[in-house]
């Protein structure tokens, strides 16, 4: 067989894919990409979600927060990486403040996907937004709702910090994960949250769950390209890895995260809180 041919027989990743990976136990390998060429260097590693994370602010721009990233910038960057792939399902940030209300939501995602090629949607935020994660859906629009360290909010979580780690908090974010699937979400992200409490959110929900900084019993693991890479600009999170640590080569240190997330052995104690 071909190559070529060897392709045409793969389809590509949908939210129908995700649902059948979770009920099948078998772990989704998520990975941010901003670019056409790192975009087909993780879909030759096997990476199932490429998520166009406003993380982009931070790592291509030179930004010290996601803030300033606009919705202009999240087209751009999503069209190029559309172009770079065909299979792995293609999930795109709502920037900070563009989805204030139903219709400048509506109006963004729309962008993200006729400009951009989202076929999925990423928002920061709880119950308040359930009524837009609704409305977003009956659009035909997917939804992936995030929980938890919303980076978005960083000035008003007063750094970057590990939540849900009280009682109360944690039953909050039960809370709002099951109002955010009961509105529509096809699937949620956790990021920097204890790893019981994903675990169990994780057992609870039909959605597929996407951790960061969320322990090893999620049903999928994301980071950023830039930290498994070791290109991290200052710190890099404790949640993370250097991938091309014992690598020859950025494709193999992609597949080596992918190995990695699906066999389980990613992410480690070490990685988790
Ligand atoms: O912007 C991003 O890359 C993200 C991940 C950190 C989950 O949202």
């Amino acid at each position: 067989m071909y190559k070529g041919q060897e392709q045409e027989t793969k389809k590509p990743v949908t939210v129908k894919t995700l649902a059948k990976m979770k009920r099948r136990g078998e772990k989704i390998a998520v990975l941010t990409a901003y670019d056409a060429s790192f975009a087909a260097l993780l879909e030759a590693a096997g990476v199932d979600v490429i998520l166009v994370g406003d993380s982009l602010g931070m790592v291509v721009q030179g930004q010290s927060t996601t803030l300033p990233v606009t919705v202009d910038d999240m087209v751009y960057h999503s069209r190029m990486v559309m172009r770079g792939c065909r299979y792995p399902l293609l999930m795109v940030d709502m920037p900070f403040m563009s989805y204030p209300n139903l219709d400048a939501a509506l109006h963004n995602a729309a962008r993200l996907m006729q400009e951009g090629g989202a076929h999925m949607v990423k928002l920061e935020g709880g119950g308040e937004l359930a009524e837009i994660v609704h409305q977003l859906g009956r659009r035909g629009i997917p939804v992936c709702a995030h929980l938890g360290l919303s980076p978005q909010s960083v000035h008003k979580l007063g750094g970057y910090r590990v939540q849900g780690r009280e009682a109360s908090a944690a039953s909050k974010m039960i809370d709002e994960a099951l109002m955010l699937q009961d509105a529509g979400a096809d699937v949620l992200l956790l990021e920097c949250i204890p790893a019981a409490l994903a675990a169990r959110l994780t057992e609870q929900l039909k959605i597929p769950v996407i951790g960061i900084g969320a322990g090893p019993n999620c049903d999928a693991q994301v980071l950023v390209l830039h930290d498994i890479l070791g290109i991290t600009l200052g710190h890099r999170p404790r949640f993370s890895k250097d991938f091309m640590v014992g690598q020859k080569s950025v494709q193999d240190a992609i597949r080596a995260y992918v190995q990695a997330v699906k066999s389980g052995e990613f992410p480690g104690l070490e990685h988790s809180f």
